[in-house]
């Protein structure tokens, strides 16, 4: 079945956007490279500053007939047909397809509290067009609200990001408690954490150094690392220019700490396909 995976943190500037970007571009050119039958990956953009959406296809003024919103206020049977209307194309790549965010998500999820089965209308709809792409990946907004709520219903992997430092690991334990609460208390079984991705490393940093140190050693988190990125100037100059990490430069420190962690996520996601 294909994986649906999820970048979630409830902080902001963790680095959610930019690995929900480069891990789905990530995806298309390791599944092309391994001339898999489907190189295809939906990115599905539910923050309403829309961040994924700017880099990927260039644009961030969606409205509410072509983007996400739509879906999430169609009237239930036909949701998937509106979903697979409001997928577009990306500029990264002609198999990376992006299902937008707009503004107007910011505003929505008060309209959609009251709407029967809200929780479910992204993952409910997603279902049905699941089995078109290899993989699909979900960023997500800085908030547990409602519309990360619904994110997590529709994920079968959860990827968290977080900065090395100390308060940040400590927003780390109400992500995975978050996590927890979908899979056992809204009983989603299917939803695992598939790891903690630290991002924005700086070797040179202290502090940096000995949380990753500490991080490594607990008994529980220690075994959840599933990749370390360095900082890397590359990565706001990638996103200025609207391009892949890869794309904008693949010999960066960043781009071959992503194209890692891609390879482990395609081993651990995608055996049948790799
Ligand atoms: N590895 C990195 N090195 C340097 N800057 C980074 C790195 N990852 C992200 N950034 C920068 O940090 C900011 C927040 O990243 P972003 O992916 O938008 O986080 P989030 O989606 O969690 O809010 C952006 O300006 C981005 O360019
Ligand atoms: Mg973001």
């Amino acid at each position: 079945m294909t994986p649906v995976l999820v970048l979630t943190n409830h902080k902001g500037g963790v680095g959610k956007s930019t690995s929900a970007t480069n891990i789905a571009f990530g995806l298309v050119n390791l599944l092309r490279s391994a001339r898999s039958k489907n190189a295809k990956v939906l990115l599905v953009d539910t923050d309403s500053q829309g961040h994924a959406t700017l880099v990927t296809t260039g644009r961030k003024n969606y409205d509410t007939h072509d983007s996400l919103y739509a879906t999430l206020v169609a009237d239930r049977k036909e949701a998937p047909r509106i979903l697979t209307q409001s997928i577009h194309p990306s500029t990264w790549d002609p198999d990376l397809h992006v299902l937008p965010a707009s503004p107007i998500l910011e505003t929505a999820e008060r309209e959609l509290i009251g709407l029967a089965g809200a929780p479910y209308r992204l993952a409910d709809p997603l279902s049905k067009i699941r089995p078109h792409y290899a993989a699909i990946v979900i960023d997500t907004r800085p908030s547990f609200s409602l519309m990360t709520e619904m994110a997590l219903l529709a994920a079968t992997h959860a990827i968290i990001p977080v900065e090395p430092r100390y308060l940040e690991t400590i927003g780390l334990m109400s992500a995975l408690t978050k996590i927890q609460d979908i899979r056992e208390g809204w009983r989603h079984p299917e939803l695992k954490v598939n790891g903690i991705l630290v991002t924005k490393m700086d070797k040179r940093i202290k502090g940096h150094r000995q949380l990753l140190d500490d991080l490594y050693q607990h008994p529980t988190l220690g075994k959840l690392v599933c990749g370390v990125i360095p900082a890397n100037e590359a990565v706001s100059y990638s996103h200025h220019r609207n391009m892949s990490l890869f794309s904008y430069d693949h010999r960066a420190a960043a781009s071959k700490a992503y194209a890692q962690l891609v390879t482990h996520l395609a081993r651990q996601l995608l055996t049948k396909q790799v």
